[in-house]
């Protein structure tokens, strides 16, 4: 039997599906290039917004001439989406099959095996993974996992309902983990959890599990995703002091109104969140920030909006991350009127898209004339080779035989805005 993976969603789900590929591989099944050679179809999904759910129920439709045209194929849907709507996804889609979970993968071999469909796993026991191989697809990135779900209710989001409890792995299978990553050449490993800031085994909290992560023998570590009350000036120190964690911080403000922020039930304010930003500035040089925003949370008012602005310009983020909020069934703020108009919210993504656009262009015009060190990860679209600096920006570098894992250093000669261009330098 042959499958194949689609994802949609974010960085979690995408190593879900190396999951998910791991463990369907170690049962005999073989991966396949495309859904034209797979007997077994699987769309991993996400609920974060309306419009993440509507592209997979475009590309299901999509899909139903794939099952009619060889009998006996399969189609499932897995991840957040499966999570939420659970048989009720099989009663809309006619021709779906199967939906799991993302706390069921275990169970997939065996119900591909026997075929008892059609089936909808949505229990969630605090599945952790542990001892399943991910299939990654090789190269110089690779994600790791620390913990899986989430437990801070922000009233806007689906995804604890979707992911179930925080739970952290041991810190003894993460380290090794990415040690076995260092023996496979990995370059680059970022450690995953919707809230790494409250990573705690029972014996190492998050600052401590970086400490030994940066022994483990890859050259760049970073992390995903920080939540601003729960960072510790150690987990600053930790990045300031190891010398593979890279200099790269997303931490998520998504309002600048403190009224919004309480109603978003974010827990800290404007005045901590900058806080935070300046120390981080003081501890690590160079450190890039970057964020999550979102607008027209139900009663944001001109003012709050405008309180958003303020910040973004105050704090000078390196990049950001823009939503128009999105009503959640069965998350606190869907019981809150939803009553910034649809047009407003697009004019105020509109105009939060195009400050930090010029910011975030303003910002890398600087680091013209600077020396980056620049990990090469690809091939660019043109001329030369694509690659990432310590602080996460894409750079294209002109240059002769360079080669995917090098490390140069470069000289940055221009920006497009993301992107920086460059030229490497003379080897010393
Ligand atoms: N755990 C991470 C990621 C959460 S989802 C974190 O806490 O940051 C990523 C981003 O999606 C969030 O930061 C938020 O900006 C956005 N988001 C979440 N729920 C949303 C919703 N209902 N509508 C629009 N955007 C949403
Ligand atoms: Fe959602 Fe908040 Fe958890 Fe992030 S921290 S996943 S925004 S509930
Ligand atoms: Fe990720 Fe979307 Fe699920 S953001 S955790 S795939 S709801």
């Amino acid at each position: 039997m042959r499958f194949y993976i689609e994802t949609f969603g974010c960085q979690m789900n995408k190593l879900d599906s190396e999951v998910l590929s791991g463990l369907l591989e170690g049962a005999g099944l073989s991966p396949s290039d495309s859904p034209e050679d797979a007997d077994v179809v699987l769309v991993n999904t996400c609920s974060v917004r309306e419009h993440a759910e509507q592209r997979v129920l475009e590309r299901l439709r999509r899909l139903a001439r794939w099952k009619r045209e060889r009998p006996g194929r399969i189609l499932g849907v897995v991840g957040c989406m499966a999570q939420r709507m659970g048989w009720e996804l099989l009663t809309d889609v006619p021709h779906l099959d199967l939906v799991a979970g993302p706390d069921s993968y275990n169970k997939l071999p065996d119900v591909l095996e026997r075929r008892d469909l059609p089936v909808a796993l949505v229990e969630q026991d605090g599945e952790l993974y542990e001892g399943v191989e991910p299939r990654r697809e090789g190269g110089v990135r690779a994600w790791v996992a620390i913990m899986r779900g989430c437990d801070n209710f922000c009233s806007y989001c689906i995804v604890p309902y979707v992911r179930g409890r925080e739970r952290s792995r041991p810190h003894r299978s993460v380290v090794a983990e990415v040690e076995e990553l260092a023996r496979e050449s990995y370059k680059d490993v970022t450690l995953l959890g919707q809230n790494v800031n409250s990573y705690c085994d029972g014996e190492v909290d998050f600052a401590g599990l970086l400490r030994l992560v940066d022994r483990a023998g890859v050259p760049r570590v970073r992390f995903l995703t920080s939540h601003p009350k729960d960072l510790s000036e150690e987990v600053l120190r930790a990045m300031a002091e190891c010398p593979s964690l890279c200099e790269h911080l997303h931490l998520p403000i998504q309002s600048g109104s403190d009224r919004v922020l309480q109603l978003m039930r974010r827990s800290y304010t404007v005045e901590r969140y900058i806080r935070i930003v300046e120390e981080a500035r003081g501890l690590i040089l160079d450190i890039s920030i970057t964020t999550d925003i979102l607008v027209g949370f139900p009663g944001e008012t001109e003012e709050d909006f405008e309180r958003t602005l303020e910040v973004i310009r105050y704090v000078q983020f390196d990049d950001a991350y823009m939503y128009r909020y999105s009503p959640r069934p069965g998350t606190l703020a869907a019981q809150f009127p939803d009553d910034v108009p649809e047009e407003e919210k697009l004019r105020r993504l509109d105009e939060v898209i195009r400050l930090q656009r010029e910011i975030t262009w303003r910002v890398n015009e600087r680091l013209v004339g600077s020396e980056v060190e620049v990990l090469i990860e690809a091939p660019a679209k043109r001329d030369g080779m694509l690659g990432r600096t310590r602080t996460d920006k894409p750079v294209v570098v002109r240059g002769e035989g360079l080669k995917v894992g090098d490390f140069v250093k470069v000289r940055v000669t221009g920006t497009t805005g993301p992107t920086l261009l460059g030229g490497e330098t003379a080897l010393p």
